[in-house]
């Protein structure tokens, strides 16, 4: 039988020394050639990170250099207005996340001197930097020895030990153990490395739920050996919404340099609990739409809700009738809107409607695990 839950379970020095060579050897051969691995700038590391969290490496890859071309020191970042921020973080979703890193930017600018502490310690203590990323850039561009936990990592710790899994909301008692047994599992001399070789692990072999075991570097350690129940997904809610695309006819020429059509977009007023001050498309009253006005219907998944979306072709002059009253308006030129803080979604949707150009939309691709 696996061990309850508890502070008991420890690995013998030799059973540690095989499982780090193991699996830093696994992750010499099969580690993905990912742009932010190629880098020892604790800043860069911190951007990477980020956008990690919630977001799959293959939306990120391509934001990230984006971000990094034009951000790239974090003295940049915090001379930078909001809006252009958020506008290079627009499908990464969780827009907090771009907020924050953009706030503890201008913290460490102004009162480090730009300096990003080097130690796990100092980094948790700054604003909208948790132990997560703090550990991760430690370790990652310092060589501290300090264990990196995320979702993967707690999945192969509960399974190498025969833990039940923690879940989202998973007991704060469980998960001290967990990192108490990551900090005895670290690899002293490679903790950056075995950090990302575990995360990696996570992500490409420990799988919720299909875990690829025969091929597991660590096999001849692991208690469940694929044997562990996952907590299972909460279920998706679905809901039907629909938003005017508003183009003005009149400006419908192209110009050889920038397109001067112009679309109707809204901004999502300050307090909003949800993507505060993004741009997006006006919201209908009503989500069904006459079929000879739907433009297209898009679906789109935030947190753990389905969207159904409608697109409906609105006249200008239709446009107060037909749609709810909310932030301020704007007309943009759609050689301008590229360029905005727009949600995930209104990017999708000018998009596909080819009114932004195709480069923008391999991260207008939404999943589950990728949302706003
Ligand atoms: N997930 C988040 N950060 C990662 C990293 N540095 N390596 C592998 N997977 C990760």
């Amino acid at each position: 039988m696996a061990k309850e839950n508890t502070t008991e379970q420890t690995w013998t020095p030799a059973t540690m020394g095989r499982m780090r060579s193991q699996l830093l050897d696994w992750y010499e051969r099969n580690r993905r050639d990912l742009p932010w691995r190629r880098s020892r700038n604790p800043y860069a590391i911190w951007v990477s990170e980020i956008m990690l969290q919630q977001t799959r490496v293959a939306v990120v890859i391509e934001r990230y250099l984006a971000f990094i071309a034009r951000f790239p020191t974090l003295i940049s970042l915090a001379l930078a207005p909001e809006q252009e921020v958020l506008a290079l973080w627009s499908g990464l979703g969780y827009y907090r996340r771009a907020r924050m890193l953009h706030k503890a930017a201008q913290f460490v600018s102004s009162n480090l001197g730009g300096n990003l502490p080097a130690t796990a310690a100092e980094l948790r203590a700054l604003p909208g930097i948790g132990s997560y990323t703090a550990a991760a850039i430690a370790s990652i561009a310092h060589g501290e020895r300090v264990a990196v936990v995320d979702g993967n990592v707690e999945r192969v710790i509960c399974r190498l030990v025969g833990w039940p899994a923690t879940g989202r909301t998973g007991a704060a008692a469980q998960r001290r153990n967990i990192e108490m047994l990551a900090n005895q599992l670290i690899d002293p001399r490679r903790p950056g490395d075995f950090n990302q070789a575990m995360m990696e692990l996570g992500a490409t072999l420990c799988l919720p739920r299909n875990p690829q075991c025969l091929v597991c570097p660590l096999r001849g350690e692991c208690k469940t050996q694929g044997e562990h129940k996952t907590v299972p997904r909460p279920r998706m809610q679905s809901r039907e919404v629909g938003y005017a695309l508003v183009v003005r006819p009149e400006a419908a020429v192209r110009d050889t340099e920038t397109d001067k059509r112009q679309v109707l977009l809204e901004q999502r007023s300050a307090s909003q609990t949800v993507m505060p001050g993004l741009w997006e498309l006006p919201s209908l009253q009503n989500p069904a739409v006459p079929p000879q006005d739907l433009r297209m219907t898009v679906r789109h998944a935030i947190m753990q809700v389905n969207y159904y979306v409608r697109i409906r072709a609105v006249p200008v002059e239709a446009v107060d009738e037909l749609t709810v009253a909310g932030g301020e308006r704007r007309w943009v030129p759609l050689g301008k809107a590229a360029d905005m803080a727009l949600t995930g979604l209104a990017r999708k949707v000018l998009t596909r409607a080819h009114l932004l150009p195709p480069a923008q939309s391999s991260m207008a691709e939404v999943t589950e695990e990728d949302t706003e």
